[in-house]
């Protein structure tokens, strides 16, 4: 039997976090566009130990989408999503509608300079102004106090830690590690767009950060090096199309040509049509 609180109303929701702010009920937020899987539970698990209301929002953000991109065919089941959040004690599920959060007239956005310029920024350029934007709504809306994010969106977590302390939001940003599939895939709701033979090429992915630490561990320092072997790799299988393949500061997510301490390796492959993406933080031992 469903115990869960659905909300779809902002006003309800709004009254429901003054109400449980009032009890002294420290309120955790886990972010969601739904199509729920084990990445996305296990935020609501660490969500869980951290407070006392956990709050999953479900919202397909058209503001992150641009046009051409996978918004109208965005994988949903409500039914099956609040099956799952019921089953890992979520409290609430907020699930507003577009409307209500961009009505007629919409025109204030939460953009950032820098981080936005690297990595998935290059090739969707508006799409961090759509997750900071609403981001931000959902913070107003539903207040909390610790809110967590997944890993397997590293640039999605800088740009949300960078954006906290620039606007001075008295909020708690925690990131989960990237839960993967047993043959390594990192998951996500777009890996039901594959096909069977797109979903073995998708295994290139993990396979490239796996080849990139080995590389790392024995004594390559020289980012290029590595990128240009992980390129082969990835390349050497059918149907993938690379957009880029970076070794960075997890910080600025600036480049960095030599290892000479902990570097983000972040990568986008479009196997088929599907944009894929995946990351590991490389440590060079002395
Ligand atoms: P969505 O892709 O549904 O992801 C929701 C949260 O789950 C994000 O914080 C994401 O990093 C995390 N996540 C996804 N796959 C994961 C995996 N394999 N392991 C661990 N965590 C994983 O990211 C978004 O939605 C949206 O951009 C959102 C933040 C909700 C704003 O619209």
């Amino acid at each position: 039997m469903t115990v869960i609180d659905k909300i779809s109303t902002v006003s309800e929701m709004q009254a429901s976090a003054a109400d449980l702010i009032k009890k002294g009920k420290r309120i955790v937020l886990v972010p969601t566009m739904g199509y729920l899987h084990e990445g996305h539970l296990s935020l609501f698990k660490i969500g869980r130990r951290q407070g006392d209301c956990l709050i999953v929002s479900i919202f397909v953000n058209p503001a992150q989408f641009a046009p051409g991109e996978d918004l109208a065919t965005y994988p949903r089941d409500l039914k099956r999503d609040l099956a799952l959040a019921d089953r890992e004690q979520v409290d609430i599920v907020f699930t507003p509608d577009a409307q209500a959060l961009y009505p007629q007239h919409f025109q204030t956005y939460v953009s950032l300079e820098k981080l936005p310029e690297h990595l998935c920024g290059l090739s969707r350029p508006t799409f961090f102004k759509g997750v900071a934007t609403v981001v931000t709504k959902l913070f107003n809306i539903v207040r909390p106090h610790i809110a967590v994010f997944g890993e397997k969106d590293f640039q999605q977590l800088a740009v949300i830690r960078r954006m906290v302390r620039d606007l001075n939001m008295d909020i708690e940003i925690i990131g989960g590690p990237i839960i993967r599939e047993p043959d390594g895939l990192a998951m996500s709701s777009r890996n039901s767009y594959l096909t069977p033979d797109q979903r073995s090429s998708a295994l290139s992915l993990n396979q490239a950060l796996q080849k990139a630490r080995r590389m790392v561990e024995d004594g390559v320092r020289q980012s290029k090096q590595v990128i240009t072997a992980v390129t082969e790799l990835i390349r050497s299988n059918p149907e993938t199309r690379i957009d880029y393949i970076a070794i960075c500061d997890p910080e600025t997510l600036d480049d960095i040509n030599t290892m000479d301490r902990p570097v983000l390796m972040a990568l986008a492959v479009y196997v088929g049509n599907t944009r894929l993406i995946d990351n590991s933080i490389l440590v060079p031992e002395n």
